[in-house]
């Protein structure tokens, strides 16, 4: 025999939340928390939700020969889902975390200091626009790992309720082809990294090749990959600075 073990005021609020998720409001949103690899992430409106195929970005980035203490920076960091993720499995690194979103600069900041709370090695936040050389013009050269989720959605692209209604659009949508904040990303990877740097930078399945191309006609890469995604859909690319 199954047993209502709810209280009455415990039934309310499951019934409200079935309510809400019923409207298509994230899970997310309604947890507070999403899991990213070993670690929880604190999330809610204002900033994307990170997603399960962006810990293959990360699991690549891992598995790099990086340096003792090496340099690590996340562009579009949103909750810093990316930059904690690369602190908590090598406390020897500086990370840094890019985000221009004041409301994603709120979470990311929250994010930053439970992290701290948690054990994990402080990253610092830079707040500024990725494609503005300026803002991130002091790590120019001295940079051993870029990873970048940014938004890459292209325009028009028709996206569930869950992520129109609830995601922010500047995090999702990437202009026309969707490759409007990469073009300079890939730009500002070639100033960035020290000779043998690693970049990755995960896209949309439309973009297939784009990417790679992109890191191709740019020169002073190597080891251009295009990764797949768990559905083997083309969905990150990386390099490596010669
Ligand atoms: C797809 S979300 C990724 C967030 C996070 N990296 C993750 O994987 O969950 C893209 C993020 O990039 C930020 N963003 C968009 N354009 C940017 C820019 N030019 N400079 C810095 N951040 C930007 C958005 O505010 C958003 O937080």
């Amino acid at each position: 025999m199954l047993i209502d073990s709810f209280s009455a005021p415990q039934r309310a609020v499951f019934d409200e939340l079935i309510a809400e998720r019923a409207k298509r409001v994230p899970l997310q949103h309604l947890i507070g928390t999403v899991a990213f690899g070993p670690i929880d992430i604190a999330v809610g409106p204002g900033v994307f939700v990170p997603r399960p195929e962006t810990e293959l970005l990360v699991a690549w980035a891992l598995d790099r020969p990086l340096p003792p203490s090496p340099v690590a920076v996340d562009f579009c960091s949103g909750t810093g889902a990316i930059a904690l993720a690369v602190a908590h499995a090598r406390p020897d690194a500086r990370v840094y975390a890019v985000e221009l979103d004041p409301d994603a600069l709120a979470w990311l900041r929250r994010n930053a200091s439970l992290r701290i709370g948690a054990g994990d090695t402080p990253i610092e936040v830079i707040a500024g626009d990725v494609t503005d050389p300026a803002v991130t013009a002091a790590l120019d050269g001295r940079v051993d790992l870029l990873l970048c989720n940014p938004p890459y959605v292209p325009e028009g692209t028709p996206v569930p309720a869950e992520v129109a209604d609830h995601d922010p659009a500047d995090a999702v949508f990437g202009g026309p082809d969707g490759l409007t904040v990469i073009r300079p990303v890939v730009v500002r990877a070639a100033a960035l990294l020290g000779t043998g740097g690693w970049v990755g930078i995960e896209h949309d399945e439309a973009h297939g090749h784009a990417v790679a191309d992109l890191f191709a006609d740019a020169g002073g890469f190597t080891e251009i990959e295009v990764h797949p995604d768990l559905a083997g859909r083309p969905r990150f690319t990386t390099a490596r600075r010669v």
